[in-house]
């Protein structure tokens, strides 16, 4: 009997894990969520119970996330009782139903996460219940995270943010229970934070005259007419000799205010200053902290002022930031300039080092001690962790392809955070792939053994800001691809009942209008159905498709872009001749978020197949590294090696990554075929004979598509790729409908 209860009871439990409660879409999932039968109704004032040592900080967080609802707190019966249960940690148990809500965690943070869960539960607009009142459905919620760093990082330094938009960034944060935001402060476009000691670096580093990426976001919004990529009037400023310079920058004030309005939304902030290279800008300030007395990528490490001068300045960060970590950088560092300089060769000869390049490991090993001397945990990218540093730090492995990162820190007593730029760079393209490429990173994170789980921090997704000059454009690049990353930042990867994507879809669907309620931007999903070349022979239809239903499609047909008075894409248009059409989709608001330029170009038949040798797989030839800069350039370096493989596929990490696969593609039946490639960083593909796609040059992560119009049987294929240098690398190859490979 007993046992028969505890299966019961095991069975109910299951069920409550597995069972998605229906009308409640979560993000991230939560551990178990139960829908019970009663709503409890809640009317223009939300009251609430909560002990004194969290009352004033949530409630300053729920005005602002449950705006316009008013917060009041008082004695008995509120609607949301808030209590404390050590056990629970940052996780906590939710409940509602006809009584009330309760809400009971073990920290500050946890009882963060349970607000965040509630205002999910909420209309998204609130605006509109100030009449009739606001429904929450009852459930029975138990959450807690699997790992306890779930980041977010803003690059501020290529882009200027307000402290304004940075407080609604750690708003949204707060929303889908991210609790880390990695700042940024300085790279080689700008310095951002205020340091005492050395005022030139903002009084100069903060501003600069247009330059490249400024110039290029100018292009980008003058070609697709898009005022999001526009640089900002509050960012410009012009001088007395008539400069138009670009910037900004954080007061000491403005960052502890940050600290402290993070704090409140249970989100720590750890600030980076990157060195010793992306150091334009500290060299352009001060140019004898370079090797060459003027502005150079790196610092001089063989100077005893750069260590002094980068002391002094992480010391007044340490005052301002409480955070145990803090970001010392240290990735691409550009080392040649220390191979010519006479005070870092003597540096490596005092120091015993065999190289001038091992000065970035010593340079790296003296920060450490300094950190530690001040209580601090030096943090880094993953390019840190050559060279014996020592037990306790931890490492940012955004280099995805190096593959033998998490092991070589975990053995060395090192922690990580998982930012593979492969699926973590928020930066990048924004495509219906790059949401499965997040999610399945729990895959490999659930693969990893148990000792570089338990030294594995959590998972950050990164925004380079080099195109993106706004809050708008951030928020384009950031949504909904957060999502996934608050869904395996938060979910265990080992748990056997994870999200799919296509309940992820429709959970993510629910909170297209949440983020319209919060005043934040979003990219609509991909238009998918049409390329920017498409091929065909006899006739063919023109039909986009959008996922879910939040938005809508407009086209235009004479090369402009559409705007929100465009006809609408209703149904499939057929095609027998050349036509160019321009598509567009539009938030509720009308604004616009994506643009897919479309040819549509008739051929006159399928190229033939050849008879050919006929064993499955394809034969792969790896090339040497060397000053490659386009893929014409692979078979010049010397070959040291050919195997056979299945797939055209990245193969495991090698010092050596360029790779020519060679063979044929088995084509199924006569038809038009849909070829895709995105690496980092260049590659091709060329059938029979001819290119068909062409992702060529030193890039990061891009994509490319192409079509072939291909008759039944075998065409010679011929795929080249190249990382840069030592680089990350990337590399994906997509087909459609699926062909086999011979050789
Ligand atoms: C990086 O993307 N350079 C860390
Ligand atoms: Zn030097």
């Amino acid at each position: 009997m007993k046992n028969l209860r505890a299966i019961v009871a095991a069975f109910a439990f299951l069920i409550m894990i597995i069972v998605p409660a229906k009308g409640v879409n979560l993000l991230p999932t939560p551990v178990s969520c139960r829908e019970t039968k009663g709503v409890f109704p809640i009317g223009t004032v939300l009251t609430y119970e909560a002990p004194d040592s969290v009352a004033g900080r949530i409630e300053r967080v729920m005005s602002r996330m449950f705006s316009p609802l008013k917060i009041q707190r008082i004695a008995r019966n509120a609607d949301l009782r808030i209590e404390m249960d050590d056990k629970l940690a940052d996780g906590y148990n939710l409940s509602v139903g006809k009584k009330g809500i309760k809400l009971a965690a073990g920290t500050y943070a946890g009882v963060v996460n349970g607000v965040a869960t509630l205002r999910q539960l909420l209309p998204a607009d609130l605006t509109e219940q100030t009449n009739g009142g606001a429904k929450i459905p009852g459930v029975e919620i138990k959450d807690r995270p699997a790992h306890g760093w779930r980041g977010l990082m803003l690059d501020c330094a290529r882009h200027f943010f307000t402290v304004d938009e940075l407080h609604r960034v750690l708003d949204l944060m707060a929303l889908y229970k991210l609790n880390t935001f990695h700042w940024h402060l300085v790279d080689d476009q700008g310095w951002r934070a205020e340091i005492l000691r050395y005022p030139e670096l903002t009084q100069k580093g903060a501003w600069r005259k247009y330059d490249g990426i400024d110039r290029r976001c100018l292009e980008l919004a003058a070609r697709d007419n898009n005022p999001d990529m526009l640089l900002p009037a509050d960012r410009l400023r012009v001088t007395e000799q008539g400069d138009t310079l670009y910037g900004g920058y954080y007061t000491q004030q403005e960052m502890r205010d940050m600290v402290k309005y993070a704090a409140d939304r249970g989100i720590t902030i750890v600030p980076e200053i990157d060195v010793p290279g992306h150091s334009r800008t500290l060299t352009a300030v001060m140019p004898e902290l370079s090797c060459e007395g003027r502005s150079s990528a790196s610092v001089c490490p063989g100077n005893d002022s750069t260590l002094t001068v980068i002391q002094n300045i992480f010391s007044e960060l340490f005052d301002i930031f409480p955070s145990k970590y803090v970001h010392i950088g240290g990735d691409e560092v550009d080392k040649r300039v220390w191979r010519q300089c006479h005070r870092c060769k003597a540096r490596a000869v005092a120091e015993n080092l065999p190289s001038t390049d091992r000065l970035q490991a010593w340079f790296i090993r003296q920060m450490e001690s300094y950190f530690k001397a001040n209580g601090r945990t030096l943090i880094g990218w993953d390019e840190i962790i050559a060279d014996g540093l020592g037990e306790g730090n931890a490492i940012m492995w955004w280099r995805g392809d190096h593959t033998d990162v998490i092991p070589r820190a975990t053995a060395a007593g090192m922690s990580t955070v998982c930012t593979d730029f492969d699926c973590l760079y928020l930066n990048f393209d924004n495509n219906d792939r790059f949401v499965d490429k997040i999610l399945n990173l729990s895959d490999r994170l659930g693969r990893l053994a148990p000792q570089e789980r338990r030294a594995l921090l959590g998972v950050q997704a990164n925004l380079w800001s080099e195109y993106v000059p706004t809050f708008r454009s951030a928020c384009h690049q950031i949504f909904p691809r957060l999502f996934a990353v608050a869904e395996v930042a938060w979910t265990d990867p080992t748990a056997p009942q994870r999200l799919t994507r296509k309940e992820f879809d429709t959970r993510a669907d629910a909170h297209y209008a949440l983020l319209d309620a919060m005043g934040a931007t979003y990219a609509l999903p991909e238009i998918t159905g049409v390329e920017s070349e498409n091929i065909f022979v006899g006739k063919t239809e023109v039909a986009p498709k959008m996922r879910g239903n939040h938005g809508t499609l407009r086209y235009t047909l004479d090369g402009t872009i559409p705007d929100p008075s465009s006809p609408l894409f209703t149904e499939p248009i057929e095609v027998t001749d050349t036509l160019s059409m321009t598509f567009a989709s539009f938030r509720p608001e009308n604004t616009r978020s994506e643009i897919r330029h479309a040819r549509y170009i008739p051929v006159a038949g399928y190229s033939p197949a050849t008879e050919a040798a006929n064993e499955p797989g394809l034969r792969l030839y790896r090339y040497r590294n060397g000053e490659i800069g386009c893929v014409a350039d692979i078979d010049r370096q010397p070959c040291v090696g050919d195997t056979v493989v299945a797939q055209p596929c990245m193969p495991g990490y090698a010092e050596d990554r360029c790779y020519i696969w060679r063979g044929y593609i088995d084509v199924p039946a006569d038809g038009i075929y849909t070829f895709t490639l995105s690496s980092d960083a260049g590659s091709t593909l060329d059938i029979d004979g001819k290119r068909v796609v062409n992702n060529d040059w030193v890039h990061v992560t891009q994509r490319r598509r192409g079509q072939a119009a291909l008759a039944r049987g075998l065409h010679p294929v011929e795929i080249r790729y190249f990382v840069w240098r030592d680089a990350s690398g990337s590399f994906d190859f997509e087909v459609n409908p699926p062909v086999s490979f011979r050789h």
